[in-house]
């Protein structure tokens, strides 16, 4: 099978390295999709263990569609009922740039009265109940080319299940997991957030120090699909609960201002299976003691949309600023939308990368502290 990894755009090079980590070769790397070639042990591998990805989906047909029949004709050519039984229910969903079928609405019902008439020549019924296990269908056109696809993740993988409360502004799980990922933070070294919210980043870091799978723990859209993939699905759960480290003493400290978001944080971390793991403080930045010990900071200060909150947000930038220069061995990672956040931290960051949180473009000012020694 065709397997496709998508990705918010700017992760790709994370998700390229983690696939490769998993030992696979030959990927095609495009404007936030990777390709592969998988069976169903692969899907339910890359749905449970990618850390940044944003959905699997297998390519079922790709072909140049330039009129509706094209497109028509292309789609009922699949083997749809090698997918789809009678009273499956399938949706269909769809996209379409720089194309000559422009109108997304149009292709989404072309797509599934094709699917449709393919199915009525097996099943020989008119009407279709759609009352089982969901199968989302996407028709994609790229500058004139129809890729039909198939999801097997369902809910998007930054949904890891266990983030059942959130703040005003979470950062998005999977997103969160590429930062640590591009970061200095490992078992090895204390993890700070001073904003930690609803505790993502302590989380997901917790998540990744003890080896604990991303979506160990939620339902994917493959599982039902037949029994091959729910016995991959098995398979590889069973895989992933043996890797868990256990044993590793790990430090991560999560603080914030607002008591609530610290409840809500707790919360998660314990439906995460790490609330152990994590020691969460209410406490206002500026009065947390922190030691010198190469810890590696990664947080999401106030973003201050609105115009009274842009200056509360920059006299953060700036205090956190002066705190995090007493800390010569440290390493800080922050991520905002300010695009003048060094003039008030007051110090160039080694790298900056744009990087969108959903729709919102940010920034991640990366300082880079000295090795351990
Ligand atoms: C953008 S949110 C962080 C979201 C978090 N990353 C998450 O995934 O939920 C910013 C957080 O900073 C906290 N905050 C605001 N002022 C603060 C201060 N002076 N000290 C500590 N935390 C503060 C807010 O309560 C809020 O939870």
């Amino acid at each position: 099978m065709k397997v496709i990894v998508t990705c918010a755009f700017g992760l790709e090079s994370l998700v390229k390295r983690q696939l490769m980590d998993m030992g696979y070769d030959n990927l095609n790397v495009n404007d936030g999709r990777i390709s592969l070639e998988g069976n169903e042990d692969d899907i339910a591998k890359l749905n449970i263990n990618l850390r940044c990805a944003d959905r699997v989906l297998i390519e079922l047909a790709n072909f140049k569609a330039v009129t509706f029949e094209e497109l028509f004709k292309g789609v009922e050519k699949i083997n749809w009922t090698e997918i789809l039984e009678a009273d499956s229910n399938f949706i269909v969903e769809g996209r379409s740039y720089k194309s000559k079928l422009f109108s997304v609405k149009d292709c989404q019902s072309i797509t599934e009265k094709a699917i449709i008439k393919n199915l009525q020549k097996k099943y020989k019924i008119d009407w279709f109940s759609k009352s089982k296990n969901r199968f989302r269908i996407e028709v994609s056109l790229v500058k004139d080319i129809c890729s039909i696809t198939l999801d097997t993740s369902g809910d998007g993988l930054h949904k890891r299940g266990y983030r059942t409360h959130t703040g005003l502004a979470p950062i998005r799980e999977n997103l969160a997991a590429g930062i640590i990922d591009l970061s200095f933070a490992s078992k090895n070294r204390p993890f700070v957030d001073l904003f930690c919210g609803s505790g993502t980043f302590a989380i997901e870091a917790a998540k990744k120090f003890r080896n604990i799978a991303p979506g160990i723990d939620r339902k994917f859209d493959f599982m039902d699909f037949n029994q091959k993939f729910n016995n991959a699905y098995k398979s590889e759960k069973k895989s992933a609960l043996q890797r868990i480290d256990y044993d590793s003493r790990i430090d991560i400290f999560a603080s914030d201002i607002d008591g609530s978001s610290i409840e809500k944080a707790i919360e998660n971390a314990e439906n995460a299976g790490v609330r152990e793991d994590i020691r969460f403080v209410t406490r206002d930045f500026r009065n947390v003691v922190l030691k010198d010990n190469y810890f590696v900071l990664i947080s999401n200060p106030p973003y201050g949309k609105r115009i009274g909150e842009r200056k509360e947000a920059e006299k953060i930038y700036e205090d956190l600023g002066i705190k995090m220069a007493k800390f010569n061995t440290a390493s800080e990672y922050i991520i905002t939308d300010s695009e003048d956040f060094e003039k008030f931290y007051g110090k160039k960051a080694s790298k900056n990368r744009k990087m969108y949180n959903g729709n919102m473009k940010c920034y991640l000012y990366q300082y880079y502290g000295p090795k351990p020694k």
